[in-house]
């Protein structure tokens, strides 16, 4: 029963005495701001996942061809965690902030949340740096904006049909949450990347170090909110959840379309159809440890799992085996192609 839901206040309390040790915006932002290191014949983006890296239609592209489609891959990935941020992240910590949920009003609780904003924001600098180093590095005229993903779009269509704004603003609550609770599978994925540039990977690695603190945190925040939620708003939590789940898991290959279109591959609409239809890019499972534990401890697993790919442990373990070793991990983040999480 929730009235048994515990939070745990050391834990809080000690992300939030470790921030000005950890917080990597103290810690990295010279080099961040230094010139990148750079080095020869590494690609921007890793090769294994593009959906399509073995299609029969993009083993004939150019080696620079194929470069300009990783660079642009990485520009994508790099879009869509500054969307993340600034649309799901930032917004709901902020509603936390303005105590529109009780729940997290005594200082310490603000104290962490308030550091969490400011790495978040750090984090939108750090990608949008990532981006432009990667335009000079590779002499790109100009950055085309890619499509929003399937996740972004789904929070959005989902905040159209909710008429009451406190139902608006649980919504973004949810969306936060799964975004992070579970973000780390890929970022500590790249991050650890022998293929890519240095400067890339040490991005997702800062980043990484980051969220392993918010994730932590994020579970004992939402513990505290939902103990204080009445009956309605506990439903629209529990019942808005599996949506959340299946928008981070949920396919759109518009953004490989964007990018292969842009890069002036040939065969566009067949490359990516066939990847569409391919299995093994099925609607593939992410890593939702850390949403399996939040539910468990908020008594509602078996309300939030039902038909969630990732949360039934048969079906994600047959998808794991399916797959190389190192993509299954980064295609359980990936959903539509591109990881999209804060
Ligand atoms: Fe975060
Ligand atoms: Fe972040």
């Amino acid at each position: 029963m929730s009235e048994d839901i515990t939070i745990d206040r050391t834990l809080v309390q000690r992300v939030a005495a470790a921030w000005p040790r950890r917080s990597t915006i103290r810690s990295d932002m010279v080099t961040i701001e230094s010139a990148a290191e750079y080095e020869e014949g590494r690609s921007d983006y890793p090769l294994r996942l593009l959906p399509f890296h073995d299609h029969p239609g993009f083993a004939d592209v150019p080696p620079e061809q194929r470069e300009l489609v990783l660079t642009l891959a990485w520009v994508v990935y790099n879009q869509r965690v500054i969307s993340a941020e600034e649309h799901v992240a930032n917004p709901a910590f902020a509603l936390v902030m303005r105590g529109v949920f009780p729940g997290t009003d005594d200082f310490m609780f603000r104290r962490a949340i308030q550091q969490a904003l400011v790495d978040e924001h750090w984090h939108t600098y750090m990608h949008m740096m990532a981006i432009e180093r990667t335009r000079e590095l590779r002499g790109l005229a100009e950055i085309p904006q890619f499509p929003h993903s399937v996740t972004y779009r789904r929070l959005y269509e989902e905040r159209a049909k909710l008429p009451e704004a406190w139902e608006r603003d649980l919504l973004s609550l949810v969306w936060a949450t799964v975004a992070e609770v579970s973000i780390n599978a890929y970022l500590t994925l790249l991050s650890g990347d022998q293929e890519i540039q240095p400067m890339h990977s040490l991005v997702t690695t800062l980043h990484a170090r980051d969220e392993a603190a918010h994730g932590s945190l994020m579970v004992e925040v939402v513990k505290s909110l939902y103990i204080h939620m009445t009956r309605r708003q506990r439903r629209a939590f529990v019942q808005s959840l599996p949506k959340a789940l299946h928008a981070f898991v949920a396919q759109d290959f518009s953004a490989w379309r964007a990018v292969l279109g842009h890069a002036g591959v040939p065969n566009v609409d067949a490359i990516v159809s066939d990847c569409e239809l391919d299995r093994s890019n099925g609607p593939l499972v992410r890593n939702f440890k850390g949403i399996e534990r939040l539910v468990r401890e908020l008594d509602i697993y078996d309300q939030v799992a039902e038909g969630v790919p990732g949360l039934e442990p048969a079906a994600a373990t047959a998808a794991r085996a399916e797959l190389p070793d190192g993509v299954g991990e980064a295609m359980l983040s990936l959903g539509d192609g591109f990881p999209d999480l804060a």
